[in-house]
Order: C-alpha cells, then structure tokens, then sequence
C-alpha cells in the first residue's frame, strides 16, 4: 500500500468542494471549513471501492463489526468501557449537538457553551428553542481555556445542559484530566448535563499529550454525558457523513433517539464502510498525518508570530489555527485577508472578531505560499 504523500497537491475544482468552491475563480487559497487537502488511507480508499464494485445500495444497519470496533478503540485508547447499546450512528456531529440540546433539556431550559467556539455549539440551542448562556474563554499563560469560576457563576435553577468541546475548536486546546476532573466536579454539583464534542480526538500534536474523554472518567459522569465523536477530521472522510453519540445513561439515550426518530436519516452505506476501515487499519497512516501536521504548524506558529500585528498561541491539537489579528487593527478582517489572496475563517462568526481561523490542513507548499501572502499584506498595510 502506498503511503499518503502529504505533500500532493490535489486539485479539488470541480469536486462540490464546500472549501474550494467559495473561492472558485478568484485567486484566493481556501483556508476555512475545517477537512483537510489530504487524500484518505489507502485501506479506505480500497474498502469504498470494493463496496462499489459489489453495485448494490439498498437501506443498510450499522455494521456489527464496526459497533465491535468503536467499543475496542474506547477500551484501548482511554480504558473506557462500553457496549454496543451506549452507541448511537450519526450522519453528523452538529445533528448531535442540536439533538442534545432538544433531549437533555426542556423548551424554557437553558444551554451553557463556552464562546469563542465552533458556530454551531452558539446556534443550536436558539434553534432548539432554549436560551443560550456564554462562558468565556480565559487565556492561562499560552493556553485558552473555559473559565470555571464564571461556569460557576452562570448556573441559575433553568440550567440543564453544557455543550463542550474538546479538543477546542477554535485553538485546539486539549483539556488534562484535572482540567475535565474539575469540570466533571461542576457538572456533578449542580445536577447538570453535558454533550462533549470530541471530534478532534485523534488529531492530538503535542507529543506527550494524550485525549480523555470526559465521559471515560467515572461512571458518575458518563451517566451525564452524551459524548460526539467520528472518524471524519481524522481520516478525511467528512462528506461520507458518519459520526456517534457515546450515551450511557438509558434515559437519556432513550430521550436522544426519540427526538432524533424519523427527522434524522441513517448513516449511508459508504460512511459506515469507510469508518471501518479507517479505524481498522488508519493507525498507521494518521501517525503519518500528525508528523505531517505538527511539521506544518510548528512552521506556522513561527512564523505568524514574526509577522507584526499577528499573535499565534501554539496549538495542542486539530489543524486549526486561531489567530489573534487585533494587533493589525484591520477594519474588516476576512475581506482584508481575502484581497490578500488568502480564505480564512471569520473570528465572528465564532464569537470573538478579533481573531481569525486557519486551516493548515494541506500541503506545506501552500500553507507557505498563504503565509508569505500574509506577510506581504501586513506589511504594506502596516506603518514601518
Ligand atoms: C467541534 C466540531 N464539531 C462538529 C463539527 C462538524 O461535524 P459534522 O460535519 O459531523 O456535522 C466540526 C467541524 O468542523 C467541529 O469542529
């Protein structure tokens, strides 16, 4: 089997790229939504076309073999046990945090999430019809992390329920055991739920750190959690849409299936195939992926941090860059950086716009040439 070559530019024109269309026809690198540039493993690559070649597509189960994976990976990965009940098949992670919202908490009820933070943790909740509460990230030295003490403060008797994310998206933060111990702690007190969106999981760059699950802590917190993870960041795989909810707690499982009954559609036949495979045999191959990330992002860390008016924080985990750009007083921010030939993600629309997000993603050559595009258009627009 061949390795992945990180390095290959693939032209994605013309594929429906979410990432590649925005900018069709503009010479501007898309460096937004959150897949990567990257081909999938190979071992997935020869499973979706061995499932093709069989030319059949009828309604399909969650494969038996894969609900044994999942529970194997949880075993060895965290020492985390569950059973095939505790899994619920996703076609995506943001149904999950909207089915949350809808099945941990009561219409009146409210929804606490951190902010800044990927969008949909803030939308879910108003369009589920509860109020939405926001916590503020605080910055300890270099790392960004949810403010406890104003958790704390926040909680009045409607609230129910916390969206969390971890790893951190935006930022990558990866929470420590102690860290998920206090909030488990919180969470515990004040009789509250919460739904852990764990998608980046596998993409960990920080030698030396490793993922907790927060549900995997005790049994106390599991029976509180509904945990949201999917091979999709990982292995690539994001438009073949498969994903899980980890619930423990029968109740709450059961309250999370009904409000997803009939509304939610199964996942496909050729997501289940893939995930199979990437969590069979993909070990190997996103142990290759994360040098290839970490080669990237310690480039990137670098040289923001050398560019005047740019702030980079270095990141624990996902391809994805959150740059404070509030130094360059930049009036529009996503239209300055666009016009430097460059799609970044608009730090508003993740709650905080004095920041952008950057997807490093793809291949070096192109995150060097973003960078260097970068570099220029500071540097003009900046006062020497
Ligand atoms: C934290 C987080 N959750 C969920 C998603 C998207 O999940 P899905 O595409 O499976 O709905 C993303 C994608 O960027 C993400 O970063």
């Amino acid at each position: 089997m061949p390795p992945t070559d990180f390095d290959r530019l693939i032209d994605r024109r013309d594929t429906a790229s979410q990432k590649w269309e925005k900018y069709r026809d503009r010479e501007i690198l898309p460096m937004w939504v959150a897949d990567t540039d990257f081909m999938a493993p190979q071992a997935v690559l020869r499973a979706l076309h061995e499932r093709v070649d069989h030319g059949v597509f009828g309604y399909t189960n969650t494969p038996a073999a894969l609900n044994a994976q999942v529970i194997e990976r949880m075993q060895r990965l965290y020492g985390w046990q569950i059973e095939a009940d505790d899994l619920t098949w996703l076609p995506g992670l943001v149904c999950g945090l909207h089915l949350a919202c809808r099945a941990a908490t009561e219409p009146g009820q409210a929804v606490m999430s951190a902010q800044p933070i990927y969008p949909p943790f803030l939308s879910a909740p108003r369009l589920s019809e509860r109020e939405l509460v926001t916590l503020p990230m605080t910055r300890h030295g270099q790392r960004t992390l949810i403010d406890f003490e104003a958790l704390e403060a926040a909680i009045t008797p409607t609230t129910r329920l916390l969206l969390f994310c971890n790893p951190h998206n935006p930022g990558g933060t990866l929470y420590r055991r102690e860290e998920l111990e206090q909030l488990a702690a919180q969470i515990e007190k004040h009789d509250l739920l919460v739904c852990s969106d764990e998608i980046h999981c596998d993409l960990i760059l920080e030698p030396g750190l490793t993922h907790t699950p927060l549900a995997s802590l005790s049994p106390e917190i599991s029976k509180r959690c509904i945990t949201l993870m999917a091979p999709s960041k990982t292995y690539n795989i994001a438009g073949l849409g498969c994903s899980f909810a980890i619930i423990q707690d029968p109740q709450l499982r059961r309250r999370f299936q009904r409000v997803r009954k009939g509304i939610v559609p199964d996942v496909n036949l050729l997501g289940y195939t893939a995930a199979q495979a990437a969590y069979a045999d993909g070990d190997e191959w996103n142990r290759a992926q994360l040098d290839y990330l970490r080669g990237n992002r310690d480039y990137l860390v670098e040289e923001i941090n050398s560019i005047p008016g740019l702030r980079l924080d270095p990141i624990e985990a996902t391809y994805l860059a959150w740059i404070d750009v509030s130094g360059a007083k930049l009036e529009n921010p996503a239209h300055f950086f666009e016009d430097a030939g460059v799609g970044l993600s608009p730090g508003r629309d993740f709650g905080d716009d004095r920041f952008m997000r950057l997807n490093f993603g793809c291949p070096r050559a192109l995150l060097e040439e973003a960078v260097s595009r970068i570099r220029r258009a500071l540097l003009n627009h900046l006062p020497a």
